[in-house]
């Protein structure tokens, strides 16, 4: 058995280096979980060659004798099998939670999947098409989403593989561990040209990646687009950090819960202030009307993108103590409830 684990491993790691603080995890979870399926499968097997000799029929009127329910093995064969998926479970759990929690000081980088190709934009506003060059040793958070159909953005090396589903926000993030270039594939299948859906990731030394984004014409960030393109669709109009009338202020909303028309509260999230956009009437904040119009087929995935970053980026109102001018979203949440 112990021979089979490194013999695979090698193979593996042939087809897919390993290249991201977690790939070391998830290799170590899926050998074991190779090993113990094979163990397993190897034991039963033996088991049923065994026992069909040793007890076969050697006579044809020959009757089996009686036996009893033995209640050692049968808790053994339950308990045993049922402490290993337990561990397994917690195990996995683990690196689940390590893998989908981005962290704090990660750069984030906008994905935008399109029949076919992948669309991706630096934090510092550089756009890329089917390549995407990273810092090695930073923590990359990716904001996946898709214009058209499903699309699956998956880097063997990084062991990450995420659905860009259109109308959302998906999350997924990497350290890489090493500079090269590495694989970015689609793995959903979304039509013609989807095995050639395909680009790279380029992981370089970090002042290599600045030289790279030095390079070229300086972009427009996703900040500063996000904050014309607020100005420009009007949304300034309703939605002024010192006004309350038509919409609720922006300022600070991020991260934070904010209380519907239902009385349900939500978390203020990526995904929640895309909806917003396209599909106001969906989740209307207590204290207003749905009068806002749809912006469904007039803004981008990229213009949505631009303008989440905007929405993020907006500091809280300077006053934090409850003011008689203008109730924060917070404090209209906290108002309602009593
Ligand atoms: Cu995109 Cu397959």
């Amino acid at each position: 058995m112990s021979a089979i684990l490194p013999l695979l491993a090698q193979s593996f790691a042939g087809s897919a280096p390993s290249a991201s603080t977690v790939s070391g995890e998830v290799d170590a979870l899926f050998f074991t979980l190779v090993a113990i399926t094979a163990f397993f499968t190897a034991g039963v097997a033996i088991a049923i060659l065994y026992l069909a000799i040793r007890y076969r029929r050697r006579s044809p009127d020959e009757l089996p004798p009686h036996t009893r329910v033995s209640i050692a093995l049968e808790l053994t064969w339950t308990l045993v099998p049922l402490a290993i998926v337990i561990a397994v479970f917690v195990w996995g759990s683990k690196v689940y939670f390590h893998m989908n929690r981005p962290p704090d000081d990660a750069m984030t980088v906008t994905v935008v999947g399109k029949r076919w190709m992948w669309k991706l934009q630096q934090p510092t506003g550089q756009r890329e098409i089917n390549e995407l060059h990273v810092p090695v040793g930073r923590a990359v958070k990716l904001v996946i989403t898709s214009e058209d159909t499903i699309h699956s953005f998956y880097v063997p090396a990084f062991r990450i593989k995420r659905d860009a589903i259109p109308g959302r926000y998906v999350q997924a993030w990497f350290r890489a561990t090493k500079p090269g270039v590495y694989h970015l594939l689609c793995a959903e299948y979304c039509g013609t040209d989807h095995s050639r859906m395909t680009g790279r990731i380029v992981v370089m030394e970090a002042h290599d990646y600045e030289a790279w984004l030095a390079g070229g014409a300086p972009p427009e960030s996703p900040l500063a687009a996000g904050e014309r393109l607020f100005a420009e669709s009007g949304c300034a109009t309703c939605h002024k950090a010192d006004s309350a009338d038509r919409g609720p202020s922006l300022a600070g909303i991020y991260g934070k819960k904010t209380t519907l028309t239902t009385g349900e509260a939500v978390p203020v999230d990526d995904a929640y202030i895309r909806e917003s956009i396209v599909n106001p009437a969906a989740k209307v904040v207590q204290g207003y009307q749905p009068v806002m119009p749809t912006f469904q087929g007039l803004l981008s995935e990229e213009q949505l993108l631009e303008l989440v970053a905007y929405v993020r980026s907006l500091p809280p109102p300077p006053a934090a103590a409850p003011s008689p001018g203008g109730p924060t979203t917070q404090s209209r949440a906290k108002g309602t409830k009593s």
